[in-house]
């Protein structure tokens, strides 16, 4: 035990004479605090923590179990240590196997097993605490790290992966112009265009290319999470603001203090989150979860959707007073159909990306697989055509060029998958169990895609697979689309 302070002990006993020899005993090794009955001894626990409690089970007003379950409400990790005679030791075992008592001591005790079982108690006391402040430093490491975490991902991201904006249609030129105009700025945007037309991009383009590029980029998906969790995602929550909430938790807009919060799929929030998103672009502050003091935070909020925002507040369905306040500067994302000779350029672009990332050297696009390229439909944009070609470069062989048989990938069309027969798991199935596993397999993977809407990343992620595993499988299983 350690030397600066002796653990502190209550002792309750009805008699005077007794109480006195057990203090003689254990005052050496402890602080220790007396009282001769049940109700001065829980007076004793409301001002002093105590880490063990020793008690006379035969008391008159309050016997020593009774104060034992008082106490338990005051101090719950106080040790209780029980002095019974011979009559008692049906109830100390009872009271043991209920957890009221820690251990009991017949009467007569020898002096020295009092020291033990007492040191003991104290020892178990400190353990446990010890054990608790440990748990909590470890959780509050786990959150810096997690946020220092995010840090250093974005830090590499800026270094490795930074994309640039790829367009020279006119509709693409406009937008460029636009967002020039507004990276210098604190202005709030809204991107608004059909999925997988590059949002994501512009938003980090805007903040990687300002002011405020030093300081994070704090991405959140408003659709992925229920209320509770994504209000903590955004202004943090103090520690038991609800039952998992173990220690206090920064938030998005704490963490992105002088950088900029990408409030995704913003359509998609309920009309509880819109207000109190509308609140913090009001005031300028958050108040995490579970805290009664406000935090001023400086962010740039871009706010992303790919419905038609302004047709919801129509509908009713979104809060016209937030659409205002994230509608200041919009932007919307042509569709790629609308850019279809941006479509080569993007191509070439994703070619040279894939083939570096891959270490593949690539020799372009051929003449055929360009012009299909260029005439087919892309229902999710240029996420749709960056698949393919990653996939075109999967399939092909070094050093040769895309072929237009790499594309029959048309298979990557977000719409109507097909190529499975459904396969009866019940029954008896016929066939080899190589034949049924295929079969199943195939199956698995069109519905994944159907259910991911053509999304290769979110498809591989649920099946557990990787991207390039995926794409191997649908090659090999021969996955197609129905035309
Ligand atoms: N103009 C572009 N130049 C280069 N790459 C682009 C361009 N537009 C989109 N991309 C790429 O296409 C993919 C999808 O873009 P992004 O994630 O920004 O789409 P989004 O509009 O946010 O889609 P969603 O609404 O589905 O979230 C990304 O990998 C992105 O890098
Ligand atoms: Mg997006």
């Amino acid at each position: 035990m350690s030397e600066q302070a002796k653990p502190k002990i209550l002792i309750v006993d009805d008699e005077q004479h007794v109480l006195n020899s057990l203090f003689r005993t254990l005052r050496r090794d402890f602080e220790v605090f007396l009282a001769l009955n049940g109700r001065a001894g829980l007076e004793i626990l409301r001002e002093q923590e105590v880490a063990a409690i020793l008690a006379d089970q035969r008391m008159p007003e309050m016997s020593g179990v009774e104060f034992f379950s008082a106490a338990r409400t005051l101090q719950p990790g106080a040790v209780r240590v029980l002095i019974t005679g011979y009559a008692d030791i049906e109830v100390a075992v009872r009271a043991i196997n209920e957890g009221q008592v820690f251990h009991y001591l017949n009467k007569p005790w020898e002096p020295e097993d009092l020291r033990i079982i007492m040191q003991r108690a104290a020892e178990h006391y400190r353990l446990v605490r010890e054990n608790q402040r440990l748990l909590r430093e470890l959780e509050i490491a786990n959150q810096q790290l997690t946020g220092e975490n995010r840090v250093l991902k974005q830090e590499i991201e800026k270094h490795y992966h930074f994309e640039q904006v790829i367009g020279r249609s006119p509709a693409m030129l406009k937008v460029i112009e636009l967002v020039k105009k507004i990276i210098p700025t604190d202005t709030t945007v809204l991107l608004q265009g059909e999925t997988g037309t590059g949002k994501e991009l512009i938003a980090r383009a805007i903040h990687y290319n300002g002011p405020r590029q030093k300081k994070l980029f704090a991405t959140q998906n408003c659709a992925a999470l229920p209320d509770t969790l994504l209000e903590s995602e955004l202004f943090g929550h103090k520690k038991g603001a609800f039952t998992d909430a173990s220690a206090d938790k920064k938030g998005l807009f704490a963490l992105a203090d002088g950088g900029t919060v990408f409030l995704d799929e913003i359509g998609d929030t309920s009309p509880a989150m819109q207000q109190r998103l509308l609140r913090v672009l009001q005031e300028g502050e958050i108040r995490p979860l579970g805290s009664t003091a406000t935090i001023r935070v400086d962010v740039r909020i871009i706010s992303a959707s790919n419905r038609d925002l302004y047709a919801a507040v129509r509908r009713g369905e979104f809060r016209e007073d937030l659409f205002y306040r994230l509608n200041v500067f919009p932007i919307t994302l042509p569709p790629l159909r609308e850019r279809r000779e941006d479509i080569p350029l993007l191509a070439n672009h994703f070619v040279r990306k894939y083939a570096m990332r891959m270490g593949k050297r690539i020799g372009g696009i051929s003449a055929e697989a360009m012009t299909i390229l260029v005439r087919r439909d892309y229902p999710g944009n240029v996420r749709e055509l960056e698949n393919i070609i990653e996939r075109a470069v999967v399939l092909a062989d070094p050093g040769d060029e895309i072929k237009a048989e790499s594309l029959q990938a048309e298979a990557l069309a977000p719409v109507a998958w097909s190529g499975a027969e459904p396969v009866s798991t019940s029954g008896t199935p016929s066939g080899t169990l190589k034949e049924t596993t295929a079969a199943l397999e195939k199956q698995l993977i069109v519905q994944t895609l159907e259910k991911t809407k053509g999304n290769i990343s979110q498809a591989a992620n649920l099946l557990g697979l990787s991207r390039l595993g995926l794409y191997k499988k649908i090659d090999r299983l021969g996955v197609k689309i129905k035309r």
